[in-house]
């Protein structure tokens, strides 16, 4: 690997991988058989991508189905570490362990040798039998027992010191293809700079770690946009610890008995001294470099009271910022759905740009982070304002993202 000057430590590679070209058989996921491909060029380029994690402290941008993903392997800490400087991220923030199979769980992370079934489930608690069997692979992680130190070679720094670790299969092919072939379970936090908005396009992954990672597989935009359910079966009552790509309402409906009161973490900081359950929620996070405003529709007032609302708060940040503001853009939901500029009749003042986040939850979550960065990064904008959505469903991940992109700040409307 060529190795650039001081503040670049590669000359970062973008290789297309076509998702569609590789295939699984049915129960790959379980008993850990590997893909075929029929497209050369993306099997040689997953090939590239996982001789650089078998054989290197080194990192790779890949896709998953939430969002893109800065892996390495679990099992080294130098690689793990690797992770941290590239992304700049906290060391006590722990990482998600990703394996393509129940098979290579058992096998890498939990030492069993001489499996004569692949797919048991003798390593996992039982509270989370029903709810993989459904939603795996695919984007629920769950916390499992860091396996004891004879038998477990997972690196420490994965962990943050946490007692527990968390892990998913994810479904994305090229996901699973890199970390079947490679057969090395991959700690992956999304693939972005730490505190700014996840990447769901290889190029917002270039944007923010260009120079300081050798290689991006491209494999086009990620389906879900936003990032795995977190949850918690080993605490009574089970926690949702980070909404995410399955919703509240399907872990409570899949998850069996155990699940049905399931609480979510709601708690946006600590209290001093308090143990941290997911280390996450202390941290800055989904933020552009731009001033973000949400705004969270009441239901009761019109459209047309609600364009006035929306006219009124644009002219007071104006004069809040001494008129410096030049670029203001509005993404929309679907209350304000067909909102256009000329609805907001602007006289003078910044330009205004609107962009449709979609009308269906699961639309929005897949827009989100990519119009939050067009906004920041693209169309340079000083004030990005948001139209939110209510909580059920789908809304509950994205109004959780959404919060924090805004410094936990919101205005009703
Ligand atoms: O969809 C996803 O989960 C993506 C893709 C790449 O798979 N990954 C991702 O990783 O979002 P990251 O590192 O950005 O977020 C991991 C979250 C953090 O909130 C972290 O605090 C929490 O999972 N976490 C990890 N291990 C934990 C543990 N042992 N206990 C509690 N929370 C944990
Ligand atoms: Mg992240």
């Amino acid at each position: 690997m060529r190795k650039m000057s001081s503040q670049s430590l590669f000359e970062t590679k973008i290789l297309k991988v076509d998702p569609n070209s590789i295939i699984f058989t049915a129960n790959a996921h379980i008993d850990g058989s590997l893909p075929t491909f029929t497209d050369p060029q993306s099997e040689a380029a997953i090939r590239e991508a996982s001789e650089i994690l078998k054989s290197s402290d080194n990192t790779v941008a890949f896709p998953t189905e939430t969002v893109y993903g800065l892996g390495g392997s679990s099992l080294n800490d130098n690689s793990v570490l690797s992770i941290y400087r590239a992304k700049n991220r906290p060391s006590d923030n722990p990482l998600i362990t990703h394996v393509s199979s129940i098979d290579q769980l058992n096998r890498t992370i939990y030492g069993v040798k001489n499996l004569k079934d692949g797919s048991t489930l003798n390593n996992i608690p039982e509270v989370y039998h029903a709810l993989i069997k459904k939603l795996w692979p695919g984007p629920l992680t769950i916390l499992l027992p860091v396996p004891s130190q004879e038998v477990g070679t997972l690196s420490k720094l994965t962990t943050a010191g946490q007692a527990t670790f968390a892990v998913r299969v994810p479904s994305n092919p090229i996901a699973r293809a890199l970390i079947a072939i490679s057969d090395t379970p991959i700690a992956a936090p999304s693939a972005n700079a730490s505190t700014r908005p996840s990447p769901t396009l290889a190029s917002h992954v270039y944007h923010d770690l260009k120079g300081k990672i050798p290689l991006i597989l491209d494999g086009g935009p990620c389906s879900v946009g936003l990032e795995s359910t977190v949850v918690d079966g080993l605490c009574s009552p089970p926690m949702l610890l980070r909404p995410g790509g399955f919703t509240y309402e399907q872990i409570i409906a899949l998850g069996g008995k155990s699940w049905s009161n399931c609480k979510v973490e709601r708690r946006k900081t600590l209290e001093d001294g308090e143990k941290v359950r997911t280390p996450g929620m202390k941290y800055k996070h989904y933020s552009p470099s731009a001033k973000v405003m949400l705004l969270l529709p009441s239901g009761s007032s019109s459209k047309q009271e609600k364009i006035a609302k929306l006219k009124n708060l644009i002219k007071e940040q104006c004069q809040e910022n001494k008129d410096n503001y030049k670029k203001i853009a509005i993404l929309t939901s679907s209350q304000l759905a067909g909102l256009s500029v000329e609805d907001l009749e602007p006289e003078s003042g910044p330009l205004l740009t609107i962009e449709s986040l979609g009308i269906r939850g699961e639309e929005i979550q897949a827009n989100l982070f990519a119009a939050l960065r067009k906004a920041d990064e693209i169309d340079l904008a000083d004030l990005i304002v948001i139209e939110g959505i209510g909580e059920q469903d789908e809304g509950l991940a994205i109004m959780n993202r959404l919060l924090k992109a805004a410094g936990n700040e919101y205005i009703s409307f």
